[in-house]
């Protein structure tokens, strides 16, 4: 008997040791649990970049977790996020068996990719988009067209509470949708609401069913095994989405003329038609799934992102009325009543920029930004130069800066920080 209990508490102590030990130098951070680690010590109730801060207030500026058996680094300070982004390493994505899933399959798209594919989209697109207007003033009259529906539907509802819900998505997605497929829908088109709905479902939390597949595959597969049992909506949603894509880039494949591309997706197919190498994202089948990729990703990068923005200014322009009423008063002066404000204006109206850019601090809509992988070794220097340890090569990777202020002074003089 005394055997048997003794065997019992050895094997406990070492599945305990064996799924809590962490590395030499690993940088501090809470114990975890057997096998799970931290990965339900963050509350999925709590902002994480919240939970976050307070583990570095604990911890120091680098904090060391484990989800389940993946490394995961927080960097809790502006000077490591900016020296991380700065190096090559840091840019890699965790690519675990559900990213695979969500990408088709492969190594693509731009928001969970990494290496040569990642690299080659994102130059692609980056330029493509450019080339159709994005960030410059030929975009600008498509971006009012959707802003003045915007406006005609609030001023049919002066004096009274604003629902701003689903609002300024429709109006992002749609000018997204307009600039990657060349066509825009009405604004009660069902299929607008559907992708709407979609994407802000996509991004909002996952089932705890969805996050403990993440990092047991086994679960995924019962998951799959018996749907009725979890919530797969995200599953379904995802296949949906996919779906209303792969018909409009067949649509475009359909209508194609290689001399004369219309949108986003035309040059991409021309792009892909004429690689040869078997080993890029463009080639044949691969450039066809990664387009599928691509424009999800753009449409989910894009679109809640920067209509969430767009609420929060409009609550926060609410909570402080003075400040609207300073942002009214420099439009009025310089833009005046009769027209409406434009990208050329942008010079002329410092606090209306101040104010964006106060917007998107203190906003944060993508506080924690996208998980990244190190591809190898590296090292983070303190605020006084001192070496931190190395890390282990499969370290994720949380950015998060601390808030710093926007302060306007005189353009005419010193610089803006
Ligand atoms: C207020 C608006 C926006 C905010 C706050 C925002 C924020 C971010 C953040 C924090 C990241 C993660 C960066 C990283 O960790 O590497 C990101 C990535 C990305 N965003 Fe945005 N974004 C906005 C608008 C947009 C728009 C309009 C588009 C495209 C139409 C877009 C496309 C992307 C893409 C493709 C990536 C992945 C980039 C890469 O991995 O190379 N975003 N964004």
């Amino acid at each position: 008997m005394i055997t048997e209990l003794l065997v019992l508490a050895v094997t406990g102590f070492l599945i305990f040791w064996l799924t809590t030990r962490r590395p030499k130098n690993y940088p501090p951070g809470p114990t975890g649990w057997p096998i799970v680690r931290n990965l339900f010590q963050i509350s999925r109730d709590i902002p994480q970049h919240r939970q976050f801060t307070e583990l570095g207030k604990k911890y120091g500026d680098i904090v060391g977790l484990y989800f389940a058996d993946r490394p995961v680094v927080v960097l809790n300070n502006y000077k490591h996020i900016k020296e991380a982004f700065a190096e090559n390493v840091f840019s890699g994505r965790v690519i675990s068996h559900l990213t695979l899933y969500r990408n088709l399959g492969g190594n693509r798209g731009l928001l969970l990719s990494e290496g040569r594919p990642w690299q080659e989209q994102r130059r692609f697109t980056l330029k493509t988009l450019r080339d159709f207007g994005f960030g410059k003033k030929s975009m600008e009259a498509l971006i009012m067209e959707e802003v003045n529906e915007l406006i005609n539907g609030f001023k049919k509802e002066v004096g009274k509470p604003i629902v701003t819900q689903n609002r300024f998505n429709i109006a992002v997605l749609n000018g997204l949708w307009l600039l990657l497929t060349g066509n825009k829908f009405s604004h009660d088109d069902p299929r607008l609401n559907f992708l709407v709905k979609s994407i802000t479902s996509i991004i909002t939390r996952r089932p705890l069913s969805a996050l403990v597949a993440e990092f047991f595959p086994v679960v995924q597969k019962v998951r799959h095994l018996f749907p009725g049992f979890f919530n797969t909506q995200g599953l379904q949603t995802h296949k949906a989405v996919q779906k209303l894509i792969r018909e409009t880039i067949d649509e475009h494949k359909a209508t194609l003329q290689e001399d004369a591309p219309r949108d986003f997706i035309d040059a991409f197919l021309i792009e892909s038609n004429k690689t040869t190498d078997v080993n890029s994202s463009f080639y044949q089948e691969d450039g066809y799934l990664g387009l599928h990729i691509v424009l999800l990703d753009l449409f989910i990068a894009g679109a809640e992102t920067t209509s969430t923005t767009l609420t929060w200014t409009f609550l926060t322009m609410a909570l402080y009325p003075e400040k609207q009423e300073k942002l009214y008063e420099e439009i009025k002066g310089v833009v005046g009543l009769s027209r409406s404000v434009s990208l050329t204006d942008r010079a002329e109206l410092p606090y209306l920029e101040a104010c964006m850019m106060e917007m998107l601090r203190f906003s944060a809509v993508v506080a924690t930004g996208v998980f990244h992988r190190t591809h190898e070794e590296f090292k983070v220097t303190t605020y006084d130069g001192e070496p931190k340890p190395t890390f282990d090569s499969l370290a994720s990777f949380v950015l998060f800066p601390k808030p710093h202020k926007v302060v306007l002074v005189d353009r005419n003089s010193t610089a803006q920080s």
